[in-house]
């Protein structure tokens, strides 16, 4: 089989660059380990900068997101007894829409199908060959029988665990990352949400969030240790955690059914570059992000923008926006990093360090600079410009 563009991975990024390329009538295949179902199933983030929504919309993508997307002109910051607003709108004209990346995953499948896209579930054992030279080859097995796809390029929009990053040649490649001694415990509920914009609070038992999926379904989540079940929290556990965490006099959490429950450890990490010969990554695959600042789908959507246009202009003859892409998304992508690490520390709880004087110190401290952040109109400018996003 020969094609234009081996996409492997069809996550968000894999699936979208397909859309840009299949616009321009470029051709492309996308190969994914998973089955489909496995991939229209996976819940993942839910807010999406207006950039985004720019993108998605300019592909004709946007049905769902119309219909159903929530837009919010901002975000609620909370501690000590005060909830405090952060009004986008207001501070820098722009907002996000919430809507899920599984409903946007399913918007884009339908489309492909819609439109007769190659997309191969089930591809087991796929492996990029001969990136580095003028013929490159991607090789999977599908059925029991190995097949090779010849390429002029192969994008690796296969995640943090894909093969296409372990395929850059030996030594070429180094990855900046931290963890972080704490993880995510999400869950989706059948209750409407009891807030109008999301909730990031700060509570001396750690983070909790609120977020939503819907007018009918909540996304909450709690910081729990990166090394704990999910069978330790029974929903009654949760359900007490939210209500100490979020609560606040005056206000209500409505409880409901919880429908799925888990938990996520949180990673900053980014690979020293994008590209090497004809091979380029995009979205996880190159970078992850804490989810605080809600920057992981955000940030697949931005890679993707810049090298889908630079894979056209290519095509059409000029060689450098793809020879600077990775350069160009890297660039972007420290900013977010720093973004989602600030985020990140302003509002979690240090539970593991051991010294109780240190710990008060850097609760103080967060409490000291959700203050000023929430006290200042400048420095509320700066989160409501991030969080509502960068430019792509
Ligand atoms: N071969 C084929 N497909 C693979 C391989 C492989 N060796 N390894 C991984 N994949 C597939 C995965 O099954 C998945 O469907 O690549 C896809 C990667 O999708 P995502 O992990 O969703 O990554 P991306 O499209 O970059 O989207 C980033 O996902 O994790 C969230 O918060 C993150 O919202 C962000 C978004
Ligand atoms: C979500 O709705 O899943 C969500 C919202 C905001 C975040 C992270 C996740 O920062």
């Amino acid at each position: 089989m020969q094609t234009s563009v081996a996409i492997i991975g069809a996550g968000p990024a894999g699936l979208l660059l397909g859309h840009i390329l299949g616009r321009a009538g470029v051709p492309f295949v996308i190969l994914e380990r998973s089955s489909r179902e496995h991939v229209l199933g996976r819940i993942r983030a839910g807010v999406l900068e207006q950039g985004s929504v720019d993108i998605v919309t300019s592909l004709g993508l946007d049905a769902g997101l119309r219909e159903r997307g929530l837009e919010h002109g901002g975000i609620h910051l909370q501690y000590e007894g005060q909830r405090r607003h952060v009004d986008f709108r207001d501070l820098v004209g722009r907002t996000v829409t919430i809507y899920g990346q599984q409903a946007l995953v399913t918007d884009m499948l339908a489309e492909h199908e819609r439109l007769g896209s190659t997309i191969l579930f089930d591809a087991d054992d796929v492996a990029p060959h001969g990136t580095d030279g003028p013929d490159p080859i991607v090789s999977y097995t599908l059925d029991g029988t190995r097949h090779e796809l010849h390429a002029d390029f192969v994008v690796g929009t296969d995640g943090y665990h894909g093969i296409c990053r372990q395929s850059f040649p030996t030594g070429t490649l180094e990855s900046y990352e931290r963890s972080y001694p704490f993880a995510w415990l999400g869950i989706l509920a059948d209750v409407p949400p009891s807030t109008d914009d999301l909730i990031y609070a700060l509570h001396p038992d750690g983070f909790a969030m609120h977020s939503m999926r819907s007018r009918t379904v909540s996304r909450l989540y709690l910081q729990v240790g990166p090394d704990e079940s999910i069978d330790d929290w029974s929903d009654e556990r949760i359900w007490d955690g939210l209500q100490t965490r979020l609560g606040l006099s005056g206000w209500t959490l409505e409880e409901g059914r919880i429908t799925e429950k888990s938990i996520t450890p949180m990673r900053s990490f980014v690979t020293s570059s994008l590209a090497s010969g004809r091979l380029f990554l995009a979205g996880d695959a190159g970078h992850i992000v804490p989810p605080t600042g809600a920057k992981g789908l955000n940030s697949a959507i931005a890679d993707v923008a810049l090298l889908g246009r630079a894979l056209l202009e290519q095509r059409a003859g000029d060689d450098a926006p793809l020879a600077s892409y990775s350069d160009r998304a890297l660039a972007r992508q420290w900013q977010v990093q720093q973004f989602s690490q600030w985020m990140t520390e302003l509002l979690h709880v240090h539970h593991e360090d051991p010294d109780a004087s240190a710990r008060a110190f850097r609760y103080r401290s967060q409490v000291g600079q959700l203050e000023y952040v929430t006290g200042s109109r400048n420095a509320m400018a700066g989160l409501a410009e991030q969080y509502a996003g960068l430019p792509f």
